[in-house]
């Protein structure tokens, strides 16, 4: 298993290129089952996440051309030559879990495996059931497998989700478009990568109005065509380098951030004394601190458009270094403190309290091995060691490589000193 090695203490300068969203582009993907015709997705992610459900897709039968390292992705899904998502493909990746309803919509039916819980929390899809169950899907669950179908297809329904869910309305969704009559989705969840699917599907022929919004209504048309979309900037790997520029110190600049998505974190970086120049016509986001002290700020994480939970990781160890103390609030997940033992190891003063973190700022951090269990809790610790004094050693990356992109070479191109190594290699 791979290591990253971080020699702690220099500053970041240069310009960062933001990567394609890998939590629009898993959606995005899925959207090629409801299609006959070619779907070409641009921007693409290159990432273990991203690469793993181009592998479930073509078990489906769809026809994947992506060359290793292009941007470009071809999704072909004109014969798909199963309807089984099986358990080992779907608990390693949730986001499999959403093929359900649109191969409900494409073949009548479909079976697919239930993700399980994970390390963040238990993560249930009761309400994903939900909103396929009010659209008409007959679904039983048997050995651990959703069994559904739809003998007389799909047809609209009013779904009022009792929470907003990220998933569960990009499922709810994707699935509504192919069936008969208008959905409306209300208390929906507002991120933009549900803008991002519905600007895609629309480009399919799908009439979806509203994403972005808590009220969504998808009119379903008889048949989505083929289409080019680019997939949008990912908000949480610009989020990401955004704290690791302002915990380092020094002057960054973003390129092609999706400004307007991140004014909860703009914000809070602010209030923490960094100095954030954010273009949002230019696209870039501009970090700078030099010298002066992090300030602590509290936070609670909440549905867009509040602070996101896939930064408040990232936010945690950037406070570990303000002065003062600074309470953090989780609010979406259950268990998603997992990286502050792991920060507490480098020096920082943690206190997990239930839902509440209280982080009191310490002058300096050190060094230390450490390892994480999710994917925004590992990159906590890649900017906990950025701005620590000595070598850290991030154990455990897999984490890193499911959700971002050449990471060591964009921050490396910055000044940081990052190295990837294998186990056999110390
Ligand atoms: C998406 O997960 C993201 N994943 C997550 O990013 C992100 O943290 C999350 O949204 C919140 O923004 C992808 O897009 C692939 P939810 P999702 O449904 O859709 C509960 C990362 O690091 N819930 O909005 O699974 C659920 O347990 C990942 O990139 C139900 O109770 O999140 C949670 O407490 C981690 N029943 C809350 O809702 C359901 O049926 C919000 O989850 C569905 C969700």
């Amino acid at each position: 298993m791979d290591k990253l090695h971080i020699k702690g203490g220099a500053h970041l300068n240069g310009r960062i290129p933001v990567s394609g969203a890998k939590n629009s582009a898993l959606k995005l993907m899925v959207a090629c089952l409801l299609t006959d015709e070619p779907i070409t997705l641009t921007n693409m992610p290159n990432l273990a996440d991203t690469r793993f459900l181009a592998q479930l897709l073509e078990t489906l039968g769809v026809e994947v051309y992506w060359p290793k390292g292009d941007s470009t992705c071809h999704l072909n899904g004109a014969e798909l030559k199963s309807t089984i998502a099986p358990y080992d493909q779907v608990r390693k990746m949730r986001a499999s879990f959403n093929v359900l309803g649109p191969l409900i919509a494409r073949s009548g039916h479909a079976t697919v495996s239930l993700p399980g819980g994970c390390a963040i929390g238990a993560r249930p899809v009761d309400l994903h059931l939900q909103a396929l169950e009010a659209m008409g899907a007959d679904l039983r669950v048997e050995q651990g497998y959703v069994k559904a179908a739809a003998i007389h297809g799909l047809k609209g329904a009013h779904v009022n989700f009792a929470m907003p869910s990220v998933g569960a309305t990009e499922h709810a969704m994707l699935t509504a478009t192919l069936a008969q009559g208008e959905t409306v989705l209300e208390n929906a969840a507002r991120e933009p990568e549900i803008e991002d699917l519905a600007v895609c599907l629309n480009s399919m022929g799908a009439k979806i109005t509203g994403a972005g919004t808590s009220k969504i209504r998808i009119e379903g048309v008889e048949k989505l065509s083929g289409t080019t979309h680019s997939v949008m900037p990912d908000r949480i790997e610009a989020g990401t380098y955004a704290m690791a520029a302002a915990a380092a110190g020094g002057d960054v600049t973003l390129e092609g951030a999706p400004v307007a998505a991140l004014g909860a974190m703009i914000g809070k970086l602010r209030e923490a004394g960094v100095t954030v120049e954010a273009d949002e016509a230019a696209a870039t986001l501009r970090i700078i601190r030099n010298g002066s002290r992090l300030k602590s700020v509290s936070v609670s994480t909440q549905p867009h458009p509040g602070f996101p939970t896939d930064l408040q990781a990232q936010f945690m160890a950037l406070m570990s270094l303000a002065d003062g103390t600074s309470i953090i609030r989780e609010t979406i997940f259950e268990n998603r403190f997992m990286h502050a033992p792991e920060l507490s190891r480098l020096g920082a003063d943690i206190t997990v309290r239930g839902q509440e973190a209280v982080v009191k700022g310490v002058p300096q951090l050190t060094a230390a091995p450490v390892m994480a269990t999710d994917l925004r809790a590992s990159v906590s610790l890649v900017i906990a060691g950025l701005a620590a004094e000595g070598e850290t050693v991030v154990n455990r990356i897999y984490h890193l490589d499911r959700g971002f992109e050449r990471l060591e070479a964009k921050l490396n191109a910055c000044g940081a000193s990052i190295e990837r190594r294998s186990e056999d290699e110390d």
